[in-house]
């Protein structure tokens, strides 16, 4: 499944190679848009800086997005303003401003094309209607001047609508490819294909990978989710997995950028790219490795758009993960126990677009002496009643899973006949849960508990890989990392390494 960003523009850079023991002022580890840009800012600022990335730049969230750059983010401003009140909306508010102004500026400066759009939120029930008018409450109390629409101009009926002007869509892995060329041009440094594994902290930091070992003053974790159990941010992220299929037609189609906010969700967008114009259709999200046949997902979305758009001729179909913070507002900063020498960013709730910058602006200010100002209020926030019920909740999910797991996968044993080409089971050798699949022809047996802290995977049907249900690490069927907080990959069963 490849997006229709990762098809039209792939990000080619391969880095450089290693050097032994290297010393630089920062290493950014993942190269999304949260690393590539803080690695950019830093850059600028006459830093030496290398950026560390398991795979290649943006194939994992960054490459798999809408790509909206919206100040009209769904209902996350009433979220945020019930979790931790108005002074931080408003504070959450201009870190979306400004994080959305930056890339303007560089999208303007570097000639990179994008389309000027207004953004709708629009719900299709009369409880989603109530929930729209919170949602405009909460965004003009943040200062974002948001309007309920007459006509949002969609081929089906609606109960409302609040919209806001000239918002941006662009195409993210274009996006990225640009600010990395401006990053290597400038002598930072990338390596591709190494996998942070580990950081000591003393008078510096050490960091291993598994390309070798890394020295710097301070590490930016920019991994999606952070790749180091120190603060537990796992258990306060709620790991969602959803999915986009793009498509052409020769109707006419709907000009906003729009989400509903009744479920199941609903994001749509055009796209135009060097291989012509698209209609992007998104949404089916749902906890990662919570849903027994993701693939109906792709064919559901297929389906509601043929329903309305009847000339939809599918392209491509993929899907990415982004995680969701128990207390409504991106974790931007020091990871606990860490002297102070570890940054992190993560929890955008799948409006990375403009949080991802701002949190780089955050985190390349306060490592460069120039701290932002509407960071402040963002800086300490206590968790609230309302987080204490959503952590217990998340919670009591997480330990069903872990045991529901362990039960269903060593109920029986794991059969002996190799799967059918795309299928995946678990089952039980000895006391150990085992997973194995067949996947182009090639069967792969692994172990089926996950390396981060023990769930039990499941077979994801539409991208054929193994999906942690407790904390949503991911795994090719060769036991491969693909994506989460895991850094090891699962064993080969007998305990041999893993071998692609
Ligand atoms: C389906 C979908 C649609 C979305 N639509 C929108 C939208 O329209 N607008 C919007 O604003 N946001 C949207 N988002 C959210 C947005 O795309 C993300 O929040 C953003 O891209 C996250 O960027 P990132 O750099 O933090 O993470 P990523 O892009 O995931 O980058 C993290 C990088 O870290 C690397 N990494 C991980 N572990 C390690 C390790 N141990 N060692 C080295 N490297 C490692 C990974 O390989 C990866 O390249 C969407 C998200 C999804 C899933
Ligand atoms: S992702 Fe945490 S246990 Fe699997």
């Amino acid at each position: 499944m490849t997006s229709l960003w990762l098809a039209t523009h792939p990000i080619s850079t391969q880095g450089v190679p290693p050097v032994p023991d290297a010393r630089y002022d920062t290493v950014v580890v993942g190269a999304g848009l949260t690393g590539v840009t803080t690695a950019l800012l830093l850059t600028r600022a006459g830093q030496r800086v290398a950026l560390v990335e398991a795979r290649v730049p943006g194939v994992v969230t960054t490459g798999n997005t809408t790509g909206k750059l919206s100040l009209l983010q769904g209902l996350v401003m009433s979220r945020i303003r019930t979790h931790q009140g108005d002074d931080v909306l408003r504070a959450h508010a201009e870190a979306n401003r400004a994080g959305q102004s930056w890339l303007i500026r560089h999208l303007n400066t570097n000639g990179l094309s994008y389309q000027v759009r207004n953004a709708y939120t629009y719900a299709t029930t009369d409880e989603g209607r109530r929930s729209l008018d919170r949602e405009l409450g909460a965004t003009q109390a943040s200062g974002i001047d948001a309007r309920w629409a007459d006509d949002a101009g969609l081929p089906f009926p609606v109960t409302g609508a609040i919209t806001l002007a000239n918002q941006i869509q662009l195409h993210p892995t274009e996006v990225l490819a640009s600010l990395l060329r401006e990053y290597e041009s400038l002598g930072g440094v990338l390596h591709t294909w190494a996998r942070f594994h580990s950081v000591e902290t003393g008078s510096g930091c050490e960091i291993s990978t598994s390309r070798g070992q890394l020295r710097a003053d301070r590490v930016v974790l920019a991994t999606g989710t952070p790749v180091l159990d120190r603060g537990a941010y796992f258990a306060r992220l709620q790991a969602l997995r959803s999915y986009v299929v793009a498509c052409r037609v020769t109707e006419p189609v709907p000009d906003g950028m729009y989400l509903s906010v009744d479920s199941p969700t609903r994001s749509l967008r055009t796209a135009i790219t060097r291989d012509g114009e698209f209609f992007l259709i998104g949404g089916n999200g749902h906890p990662t490795g919570r849903e027994a046949h993701p693939k109906q997902a792709i064919a559901d979305l297929e389906h509601w758009t043929s329903s309305y758009f009847p000339t939809a001729s599918f392209t491509h179909a993929w899907s990415g993960q982004d995680y969701r913070p128990i207390d409504g507002v991106p974790y931007v900063g020091h990871v606990p126990m860490t002297k102070d020498r570890v940054l992190t960013a993560t929890g955008y709730d799948k409006w990375g677009l403009t949080n991802a910058v701002a949190a780089a602006l955050r985190i390349a200010g306060s490592l460069t002496g120039s701290d932002v100002a509407w960071a402040e209020p963002l800086e300490t926030l206590p968790p609230r009643a309302m987080s204490l019920v959503d952590a217990v909740r998340f919670g009591v999910g997480v330990a069903g899973q872990m045991t529901g797991g362990w039960a269903g996968a060593t109920t029986h044993g794991l059969p002996d006949e190799d799967p059918a080409e795309g299928v995946g089971v678990v089952g039980r050798v000895g006391a150990r849960p085992v997973a194995r699949s067949t996947v182009d022809d090639r069967t792969c047996t692994v172990s089926a508990v996950c390396t981060h802290l023990g769930g039990v995977v499941v077979w994801n049907d539409a991208e054929r890989s193994w999906d942690c249900p407790l904390h949503g690490s991911r795994f090719s069927p060769t036991g491969r990392v693909l994506e989460g907080p895991a850094v090891d990959d699962l064993p080969e069963w007998g305990g041999h390494e893993v071998d692609d």
